[in-house]
This record gives C-alpha cells, sequence and structure tokens, in this order.
C-alpha cells in the first residue's frame, strides 16, 4: 500500500490523503519513489473537474520528480536508485503526431495526472520512455519543474523562433512558466521584458520589469515605437487586447493556457494590418526536455511555500492566493 491524494467528487475539499494500492510494475515500466512535486493550474482544474479526468477515483498530479525504486523485466536504461523526472504525455508512439516528434499532440494520448493517475503520491509506474535521468547537480526543486513549467514556455519560444536581436514580452512574469520564459529569453539572446507585479523577476534575467497598468506606452518606449518581436501571454482574456497591441510587426504572439478566460474580441483588423501570428503551443517534445536536461544546472526557479502531501488541498488553493510570491510544491 501506500499513501496519495485521492478525490471521487470534485472540489478541493475533497481532496484527501489515503492507503491506496501501490501500482504494480509491468514489463516496459518504472516504478518512481515520488520525491517532489510541482503545483500548477492544471492540477486544480483536474480536481476541480472542469476537464475530462480518468480514472475516478482519482489521484491529481502532473509534474514530478523522484527515485526509480523498480524497473521491469524489458527495462534496459534505467536502474533503482537514478534521480528521474517524468515527461508527462501519455502518447502511443505509433500516431502520425508521435512520429513527427510532436508527442504532446499524441492523438490517442493525454497529460499524465489527467487521463491517467498523477504524481501526487508515494509512488507511481510510467513507461520507461517518460523517464529521464537527470544530473546530480540539479535541485529537486528545479527537477520538479522541467516537465511543465520549464518545458512549456521553452516549446512556445521554440515555435514562436525568438531571435537573438528580438525582444520579447513576458506577461505573467513571475508565474511557473513565466520565470522561466523569462530565462530562456535572456539564453536566447533576446532583450526581455517582463510584465509582472513583482519587481524579483529582474533577477532571474528581465531586461526590464513593467506593471500592468502602463504596459502599452512603457513597450513603445523601450523598444522606440517598434512593439515586441515575441509576446507570451497566456493571461487570457484580461490581456488579450493589451497583447496584441504590444506585439509589432511580423510580431509573433504566443500562448499556451487562458488564465482569466478564453473569451476574447479577436481585433481581426490589428492582427493583419501588422502581419502578425497567432500560436497556440501545449506542452513540449521529448527532445526539448532532453535539452532542457542539459542546460538544467544553470537554470533556477523560487519557490514560496512547501507544503506535505497530507496538505495537498492547501497547496492548490495556495495557487491563487494573493500573497504568493514564487512556485508551490508538494514534497512527498
Ligand atoms: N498547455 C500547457 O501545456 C500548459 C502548461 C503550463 C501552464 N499552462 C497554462 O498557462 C497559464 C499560466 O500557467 P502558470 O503555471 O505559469 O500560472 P501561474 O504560476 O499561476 O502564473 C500566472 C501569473 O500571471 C500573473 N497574473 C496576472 N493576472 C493574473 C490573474 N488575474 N490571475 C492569476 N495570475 C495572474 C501572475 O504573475 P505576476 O505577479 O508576475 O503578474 C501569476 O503569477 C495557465 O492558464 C496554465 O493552465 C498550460
Ligand atoms: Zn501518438
Amino acid at each position: 500500500m501506500m499513501k496519495a491524494l485521492v478525490f471521487e467528487k470534485g472540489g478541493l475539499d475533497n481532496l484527501k490523503v489515503r492507503d491506496v494500492e501501490k501500482p504494480m510494475v509491468s514489463s516496459h515500466d518504472v516504478l518512481i519513489k515520488i520525491k517532489i512535486a510541482g503545483v500548477n493550474p492544471v492540477d486544480r482544474f483536474v480536481v476541480e473537474l472542469t476537464r475530462e479526468v480518468r480514472p475516478i477515483p482519482h489521484i491529481p498530479g502532473s509534474e514530478f520528480a523522484g527515485v526509480v525504486d523498480e524497473v521491469g523485466d524489458h527495462v534496459t536504461d534505467l536502474k533503482k536508485g537514478e534521480r528521474v523526472i517524468v515527461y508527462n504525455r501519455v502518447f502511443d508512439d505509433t500516431c502520425d503526431m508521435c512520429l513527427s516528434k510532436s508527442e504532446m499532440l499524441c492523438r490517442t494520448g493525454g497529460i499524465r495526472g489527467v487521463i491517467t493517475n498523477g504524481g501526487f503520491a508515494e509512488y507511481t509506474t510510467v513507461p520507461e520512455r517518460n523517464a529521464f535521468k537527470i544530473p546530480e547537480e540539479v535541485s529537486w526543486e528545479v527537477a520538479a519543474s522541467l516537465p511543465v513549467s520549464a518545458l512549456t514556455p521553452y516549446h512556445a519560444l521554440m515555435e514562436a523562433g525568438l531571435k537573438a536581436y528580438e525582444t520579447l514580452a513576458v506577461f505573467g512574469a513571475s508565474g511557473n512558466t513565466g520565470s522561466f520564459a523569462i530565462q530562456f529569453g535572456r539564453k536566447f539572446g533576446a532583450k526581455v521584458i517582463a510584465v509582472s507585479r513583482k519587481n524579483w523577476i529582474r533577477d532571474f534575467g528581465a531586461d526590464d520589469v513593467l506593471a500592468y497598468q502602463d504596459v502599452i506606452g512603457r513597450i513603445k518606449e523601450i523598444t522606440l515605437g517598434k512593439m515586441a518581436d515575441v509576446v507570451l501571454n497566456s493571461l487570457g482574456s484580461e490581456m488579450w487586447l493589451t497583447a496584441l497591441d504590444v506585439t509589432g510587426l511580423k510580431g509573433r504572439l504566443v500562448f499556451f493556457g487562458v488564465l482569466t478566460g478564453s473569451k476574447v474580441d479577436l481585433a481581426l483588423d490589428r492582427i493583419y494590418a501588422k502581419q502578425i501570428k497567432i500560436i497556440g503551443t501545449t506542452g513540449g517534445t521529448r527532445k526539448e526536455l532532453q535539452e532542457l536536461i542539459g542546460i538544467s544546472t544553470s537554470l533556477n526557479v523560487r519557490v514560496w511555500k512547501k507544503f506535505k502531501l497530507e496538505d495537498g488541498a492547501k497547496a492548490l488553493k495556495a495557487l491563487s492566493d494573493y500573497e504568493r510570491d514564487g512556485r508551490i510544491l508538494l514534497e512527498i
């Protein structure tokens, strides 16, 4: 048996620690003793059942890291005791999307922790192809941020084709994904503008930190009227028109979420007249996760609070705490 956070009816108050069966290891799987998990908006959507979730009763948790505890008969590359992170997409490795290295779009797939049980538990099993070894020097906090918080903006910036001489603007820059987008923007060599209420994001590589109220005017000043080449904005309705306004000629507005809602005035005239590309992305590829592991020792994460497994519901509620100032992690 093992301890896991489980809910049967939707709602954060129904999320409780329970003793459940420890998962069985089949021949191509590894059993991971989970050490730490990242808490993300998706986990809250899962527990609130605002998306299709299975199985029910359900163990949430889409981003986690741990140590290999047992391997199946056919596992060749991983051994007990190795530190691993988990690529969090379920994929069949046979459809056209998988074959074109877009496993996150697998036609029969989905997100681990959403369409399978997840990592808010003492143990989980994943196919060997989902488990990636990480260097000894990488902290558990960074490790627990690579599969979602880092991979998603990395893939988004790749899709947007950010170049060294361009200007990147990141909305919600102090958030889980935002703080990594800022670091990648800097590594890509771009000029990086953080749109955030938190000034500390400057230490992550932002050249400028702008408040939401005066963002259009300030980006105009900073770019001498050109506006941003790439805008990363997953804040949804509340910031859509502002994001369009700060996107310059031939700019790319990229997003992978709609945190404040998905209903927007598309403002078609502003899109064609500036020849803007609007790019939706989701997750990233295993190849990109491998690239991130390669640079993981140079990445930073700001942790606000760590919770124990039994306080999982509190951890998820804390995501929308007004005082929140960095990542929320679950130590298991
Ligand atoms: N499709 C995918 O694969 C994928 C993966 C990861 C995340 N997502 C989505 O991307 C979005 C961002 O995720 P995240 O993990 O970075 O979220 P997060 O950590 O909660 O960050 C959001 C940030 O946005 C800013 N913000 C501004 N107005 C806000 C408001 N009204 N409510 C909440 N935050 C506000 C805050 O930063 P400042 O204080 O700096 O302003 C906040 O820290 C979410 O919708 C999430 O579901 C999608
Ligand atoms: Zn597939």
